[in-house]
């Protein structure tokens, strides 16, 4: 009997690559069909419902997006068009299967901390308010699911995307990072996020979902916790504060609890630290 197909877009980058890694691990009931700009470009309507019929997957696992924050101030137009527009389409698409879209922590202004899924959004930044908006589309089937993450560590297929690479980058090029003491994220390996991804799936329980580390660390922190990991690389950081920032609004706090997700998963949840101690030799 041949298995259902799972279409996993974005399949090229950090966290779409990873679940077609680990699919085989925890997922062995799918057939995956990575979807990459290649196969078909999510912003190309036509295109797209020609595949799902062709194709007919009973899962999608949207990763697809333009996910750098710079990238969404500089080309509002393509973010709402790749973030929105293309999320609305494929959700629309698969309305009578599971379809899980990636949203971020980035949807509160970081006024509070210790988010739940019931408190209120208030996105500072295009890429944010694009998630906020696609949420909602996502949302309005109670068959589909929002996964909000934090910072995800790990290896991208290209080795350019993930936020650890970026830093490891920056410091191989003896850049010195400036680092904030007082902005807090919830940092996760994005094997980690993977896994969790596919026991929500097999849960077969839809909604909003906070998934994060259970630790909270400033950015300090987590370089910190990084150049140990990359020691004797010279990791060269300086200490700042928000309050001596200038530039586009950043949120200070969008640390997020994920007990609604842990509560349905037979694992912990772990933070970075804890997932790097606990996987000593896994690259990051
Ligand atoms: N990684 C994190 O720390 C993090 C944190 C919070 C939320 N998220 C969210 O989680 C999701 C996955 O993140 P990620 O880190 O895996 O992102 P990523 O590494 O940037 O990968 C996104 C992928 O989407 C593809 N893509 C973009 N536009 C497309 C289009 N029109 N058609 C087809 N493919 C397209 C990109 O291809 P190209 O390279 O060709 O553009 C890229 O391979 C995103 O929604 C992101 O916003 C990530």
């Amino acid at each position: 009997m041949s298995l259902p197909t799972a279409w996993i877009t974005g399949a090229g980058g950090l966290i779409g690559h990873q679940l077609i890694q680990s699919a085989p691990q925890f997922a062995p009931g799918w057939r995956i069909r990575p979807i990459t700009r290649d196969v078909v470009d999510l912003c190309n309507f036509a295109a797209v419902e020609g595949l799902f019929r062709e194709e007919t997957p009973r899962l999608i696992i949207h990763c697809a997006a333009m996910s750098r924050v710079g990238d969404c101030e500089s080309n509002p137009g393509l973010a709402e068009l790749t973030n929105v527009r293309a999320t609305a389409h494929l959700s629309c698409l698969g309305a009578d299967i599971p379809f899980v879209f990636f949203s971020s922590d980035l949807v509160f202004d970081g006024a509070k901390g210790g988010y739940l899924e019931t408190d209120a959004v208030n996105p500072l930044n295009v890429y944010a308010d694009t998630k906020v908006r696609a949420e909602v589309e996502v949302l309005r089937n109670p068959l589909h699911t929002v996964v909000r993450t934090s910072l995800n560590a790990g290896v991208s297929p290209t080795g350019n995307r993930s936020f650890t690479e970026d830093m490891r980058r920056a410091w191989e090029r003896g850049q010195t990072l400036s680092l904030f003491t007082d902005e807090f994220r919830n940092p996760i390996h994005v094997k980690m996020t993977a896994r969790a991804v596919w026991a929500l799936v097999l849960k077969n329980q839809p909604g909003l979902y906070h998934l994060a580390g259970r630790e909270e660390m400033s950015r300090w922190e987590i370089g910190q916790l990084l150049a140990q990991r990359w020691s004797p690389m010279e990791a060269r950081m300086l200490a700042t504060s928000l309050r001596d920032y200038q530039g586009p609004r950043r949120s200070p706090d969008t640390s997020v609890r994920s007990a609604k997700l842990q509560a349905i998963l037979d694992f912990p949840l772990l933070g970075l630290r804890e997932w790097l101690a606990a996987n000593p030799h896994e690259p990051v």
